[in-house]
């Protein structure tokens, strides 16, 4: 899994839509919460591998808007575990050197949830060694919609002329501003669909679908993964130039 010449070099960013934690649960004939909380573990092992791999931003998908739609009881207890984790975390990222962001709406998070987010994120701010984005609340077209708001107030104000409105400009306003595009998406528990997942910086990601469950996505199987990506031919468009070739 090294970079080699013959291989695509490994991923700069990594996004992953943590799929399957209700059915791992259910298979055992437990809770829901009981697969989520057992997804916390595999949270921290794929963080710990990205960062000892050297990729520079992880972005994983925690909680959708579609997600409040499920009843009261899951949506806390998914909260609950969400402010244990930043409270029992940071010292880890602090020593890893590493900076937390999140995607969404942090303002339809519990008031204790935020708190602490915001805490979390302020005492990582000069973290540099990986970004971490936590997708909460989050929701790939209301990140657009949020956008072009921003970019038509301004532009109306007279700050952005329309016609210098840019695919850059946009990148620009989105919650990744200023982060590359995530070059592999992951989704594990046997889905093959977006489910609303970064909509715009997406449109070049290699993709690969497992139906490993969360719980049970642990460091082998995010290797396979990335041993995948290496065996991918990414052509955006172009064709392959074969210099021995007549
Ligand atoms: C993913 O697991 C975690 C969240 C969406 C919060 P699910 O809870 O969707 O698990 P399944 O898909 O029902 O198995
Ligand atoms: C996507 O999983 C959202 C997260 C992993 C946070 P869902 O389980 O909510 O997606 P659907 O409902 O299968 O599309
Ligand atoms: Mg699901």
């Amino acid at each position: 899994m090294e970079d080699t010449e013959k291989n695509t070099p490994l991923p700069s960013h990594v996004a992953i839509i943590m799929d399957g934690n209700g059915r791992w649960a259910e298979e055992r004939k437990r809770p829901r919460l009981f697969g989520h909380k057992a997804g916390v573990d595999s949270v921290r092992e794929i963080i710990e591998t990205t960062r000892s791999l050297g990729i520079g931003y992880l972005t994983l998908y925690a909680f959708s808007t579609e997600n409040w739609n499920r009843p009261a009881h899951e949506v806390s207890g998914l909260m609950n575990l969400l402010q244990r984790y930043l409270q029992s975390e940071l010292e880890t990222m602090l020593k890893n050197d590493i900076r937390l962001c999140c995607l969404g709406d942090p303002d339809r998070l519990p008031k204790e949830v935020r708190k602490t987010l915001v805490k979390t994120i302020d005492d990582t701010r000069a973290c540099a060694g990986m970004t971490l984005n936590l997708a909460l609340s989050y929701g790939g077209r209301s990140e657009l919609v949020h956008a072009m708001q921003a970019m038509a107030e301004k532009c109306c104000r007279g700050d952005l002329a329309w016609e210098n409105l840019t695919e850059t400009t946009i990148s620009d306003h989105l919650f990744t501003a200023g982060q590359p595009d995530p070059d592999l998406l992951i989704r594990t528990g046997g889905e093959r669909r977006l489910s609303n997942f970064l909509l715009w910086q997406l449109s070049y990601a290699e993709l690969y679908f497992t139906d490993v469950k969360w719980p049970d996505f642990r460091k082998d199987q995010f290797f396979k993964a990335l041993e995948t990506y290496q065996s991918r031919q990414r052509r955006f468009g172009r064709i392959v130039v074969h210099l021995d070739a007549e």
